[in-house]
């Protein structure tokens, strides 16, 4: 046993025990998170004699005798301070990287309480942030600065919460201080611990498992496999599809190397690793099919039973293209191939699962699922599905979520929780090592793009065929929705008509494919946007001239044939870079420019539904719903749209986390829809709040315990509808972004000019934008995700995420709708908007600088990569 002292207190442990899982474990200071525990994200750090230390991979050994410091640990003052400095800079989002975020910040302070912008960057430079692009994580830290170098107190807070002010967000100082919960955050009495063994190969049949040795490990509390699922062994995100098999039975072939084989249960989290590689496992290795190429290719085997593995197919057609085409002055035909990427989210995923403490009244007993993932009614279908019980016998209680951005939609850790709780009657704990999160979670699609685009003499577009393939690994997840968007977005957000876009979404041996902040925009607007360049050139007119000659505009119609109402504002957004980016050619630097559009809502003729309940119990207003906030502020953004519907500031509301049990079902934060749709389900739950707070003279505690339900649901026509001008979408956020390099082609500058309707906390919306600027600058320039026949080679430090030194200024420009929707105060949503037109734009920057004319990303030939 060694001794060191933590936050004060002398404190002994095992000399090899890692100084993260003593922090954690042992002494319960759950403040410091585990993000990679290899040492790669910065999030656990901590401080040893002042200095940080990434605490994942630091033995106690090397800390004997030393001063550890946690953000728990911090004095009054500090915390007081630190909270205000990130709340008022809007640098909190997910959360899960800020606590050791604070402390590389006070390592910096404590020795220079003025550092200048390039010193915090440096001090930061260890800390990965996936939300923010950082630039409110350094104004945070200069705002703390002052605040301690100048001994003045906390400013004091007053905010009404109206639409448009900053107020801070309402988990600010939870997520600054650790103090909120995500689920590895949780212990019960009794609780197991379980683990996946995944398929050694990606295609195999599996022959047979022999689980003896293992269960003869005095640990060792189960090995589950196919045979003890009692319900639907088959789940999806897409109830119509569910083709993902929540294990691989005996006799079964695998997919992909994420399968699970079997299910390890011990009582102590240590022991798994080693009785997993007791159970033995017999397979007949097949050969994978690892690209679309093969496995469309004749005679090939099906992964599932769907003809030439074909997940999907799409083709939308409007005029007649080809003649089109033929006729147009200006045609460009370009290839593009856009690579797997991974979400990178800061939080492995994590549940908890336990029988239900209350009464069964028919026999069926229920569970408790503590879970983090982008919908808990998505969660309560599908597990309960796979244990045979009704949904309403699995209560799902959302934890905080340290960032998804698409990839927590499917089920992960979930359905297992579920059923080792289910068998063993304990409680269970699921924790994706950081590698293992990488290995199963599905990424963005990776996709091959023929694109063909026409104008006239004039620039004016006159027509564009694409032909998409993308590759979507071994499951459907939502694959065929991905394509859809890659396919309704292909043309642009521009005004012509005359489309012809032909789509695939293949079955392949790869990890699978699904949703990532996009949606499969950011592919096919990098082969759009980059035509446009090229088709400007032939023209001789600027990139920003030929966007500007056809961005759509209110009572134009877009490709799709979708009127665009008058709160389109992309001709705004393109006028307010004008000046930046003539100036930035001007001055000799080379300046890209892209637009894109994005549907908030999942739209195309589907029901999409949000619903809110207020209650009024102890003198607050309760706020539930089930919508997941995954970084984005939702909580805040539904008190301010409380506080600007009933004129009440914001402490008169307490929004829930989402419960099964007590809110209402909200559907899933996806599509950029939860602003827009929970926040026109809560605006209308405070309407009537209203009404009854106005009879009752104003005051709330007459209302005590009563409930107003509010509820939206957005009408949109389904895909090929023979209307003339179908409703796809109930709204689309438009987006210029405009990318500076210098002459070493560094990034010098992104400025982004935004209509994402009306802003409810603008500090909240640029912090979005900032942080899916630097996502689509890693997509362009650094990110990549290679598999080598079905295998991946990433590691979460070689995924190529951007660090702070390395993120570049930006600038959020936000334009004001002339003509706002009627709905939800007319917010629309930027949650994907803000990564997808970035790699287009940097694109065509490379293009100004050398002429060369990319068409593969990462980009090769750059600052950044080489070819
Ligand atoms: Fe330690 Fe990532 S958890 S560096
Ligand atoms: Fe930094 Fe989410 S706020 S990772």
């Amino acid at each position: 046993m060694i001794s060191l002292t933590v936050n004060g207190k002398e404190v002994q442990g095992r000399a090899d025990k890692k100084l993260l899982d003593f922090l954690r474990e042992e002494l319960r200071l759950t403040a410091t998170k585990n993000g990679c525990g290899t040492g790669a994200c910065g999030a656990c750090t901590v401080l040893a004699d002042g200095k940080p230390v990434r605490s994942c991979v630091t033995p106690l050994s090397k800390v004997e005798g030393k001063q550890v410091l946690t953000v728990e640990g911090l004095s009054d003052r500090e915390k007081e301070v630190y909270v205000f400095a990130f709340a008022e800079s809007g640098a909190v989002q997910c959360g899960f990287c800020i606590p050791g975020m604070v402390l590389s910040a006070k390592a910096l302070l404590d020795t220079n309480n003025n550092p200048n912008e390039e010193e915090t960057r440096q001090a930061i430079r260890g800390n990965i942030c996936r939300c923010t692009g950082y630039v409110k994580i350094i104004k945070a830290i200069e705002i703390a600065a002052k605040l301690l170098r100048e001994n003045t107190p906390v400013p004091k807070q007053n905010f009404s919460g109206l639409l448009g002010e900053h107020i801070h967000r309402v988990d600010a100082a939870e997520k600054t201080l650790g103090t909120g919960i995500f689920t590895d955050d949780l212990e019960f009495p009794q609780m197991l611990h379980a683990s996946v063994i995944r398929s050694a190969y990606p295609r195999a049949r599996l022959v047979k498992i022999d689980p003896s040795a293992a269960l003869s490990h005095t640990d060792c509390k189960a090995v589950l496999t196919a045979k003890d699922v009692p319900g639907n062994i088959k789940i999806g995100h897409l109830e119509f599809i569910s083709d993902y098999d929540v294990m691989i039975a005996e006799g079964g072939i695998t997919r992909f190397i994420g399968d699970a084989i079997a299910l390890v249960v011990c009582g102590n989290k240590e022991n798994l690793e080693e009785v997993k590689a007791l159970v033995k496992i017999d397979y007949e290795v097949l050969e994978p099919m690892t690209s679309p190429a093969m496995a469309l290719a004749e005679g090939a085997p099906l992964i599932h039973n769907k003809e030439r593995n074909i997940l999907s197919r799409e083709h939308l057609v409007r005029g007649n293209a080809d003649e089109v085409l033929a006729k147009s002055k200006h045609v460009v035909n370009r290839r593009y191939v856009l690579p797997f990427t991974e979400h990178a989210f800061m939080e492995p995923e994590c549940a908890i699962a336990m029988p239900d403490g209350a009464p069964s009244e028919d026999g069926v007993d229920g569970l408790v699922l503590y879970s983090a993932g982008q919908g808990i009614y998505d969660e309560q279908r599908e597990c309960s599905r796979m244990l045979g019980i009704p949904p309403q016998k699995l209560r799902v209680i959302g934890q905080l979520v340290g960032g998804a951005f698409g990839g927590k939609e499917d089920m992960s850790v979930q359905p297992h929780a579920c059923l080792a709780a289910w068998i063993l009657k304990k409680p269970v704990k699921v924790l994706f090592s950081r590698q293992e999160s990488i290995n199963v979670h599905p990424k963005r699609h990776a996709m091959e793009i023929e694109m063909t685009t026409g104008c006239d003499e004039n620039g004016k577009l006159t027509a564009m065929k694409a032909v998409i393939v993308s590759d979507t690994g071994a499951y459907a997840s939502l694959g065929g929705p991905v394509l859809q968007r890659a396919c309704t977005h292909a043309a642009g957000p521009y005004n012509y008509q005359v489309i012809n876009i032909e789509g695939k979404a293949v079955y392949t041996n790869n990890i699978p494919a699904g949703a990532f902040r996009g949606f499969g925009v950011p592919q096919s607007c990098f082969a759009t946007e980059s035509n446009l360049n090229l088709l400007a050139e032939m023209v001789g007119i600027s990139p920003w001239e030929i966007r500007f000659r056809n961005a759509i505009r209110p009572g134009q119609v877009l490709p799709n044939g979708q009127l665009a109402g008058g709160d389109v504002e992309l001709e705004a957004c393109l006028l307010a870079l004008k000046d930046i980016y003539e100036n930035a050619n001007a001055q000799g630097k080379h300046a890209g420019i892209a637009c894109a559009f994005k549907n908030s809502g999942i739209g195309v003729g589907l029901p999409d539904v949000s619903r809110c309940i207020f209650s009024v119990e102890n003198g607050k207003v309760h706020i539930r719903t089930s919508a997941a906030c995954i970084g984005q502020g939702l909580a805040t953004l539904l008190t301010q749209i409380a506080c600007q519907t009933l004129g009440l500031p914001p402490e008169n509301f307490f929004v829930e986390a989402p419960d099964t049990s007590r809110a209402p079902n909200s559907g899933t934060t996806t599509a950029s829809r939860q602003s827009l749709f929970t926040g026109e389900a809560t605006r209308q739950a405070a309407l009537k709040l209203k009404d009854a707070l106005d009879a009752a003279g104003g005051k709330l505690e007459k209302l005590a315990g009563q409930e107003f339900y509010g509820e939206y649901s957005g009408v949109t026509d389904p895909m090929g509808s023979d209307k003339q001008n179908p409703v796809s979408h109930v709204a689309y956020g438009y987006a210029a972004t405009l990318a500076i390099i210098d002459g070493e082609g560094k990034v010098e500058k992104l400025v982004a000019a935004y209509d994402m309707g009306s802003v409810v906390n603008p500090k909240a919306a640029e912090g979005q934008i900032e942080g899916g600027l630097l996502m689509g600058m890693g997509y362009a320039l650094t990110e990549d995700f290679p598999m080598e026949g079905g295998y991946p080679k990433a590691k979460y430090g070689t995924l190529g995420l951007i660090k702070a030194p390395a993120a570049p200024p930006m600038e959020i420009i936000l334009t004001k709708p002339r003509d706002p929707l009627p709905v939800a105060f007319g917010i629309k949503g930027v949650g994907e908007l803000a990564t997808i037109p970035v790699a287009p734009a940097i694109a065509g920057a490379y293009y100004a600088k050398d002429g060369n004319h990319r068409t593969k990303l990462p980009m090769e030939n750059t600052f950044y990569k080489r070819g």
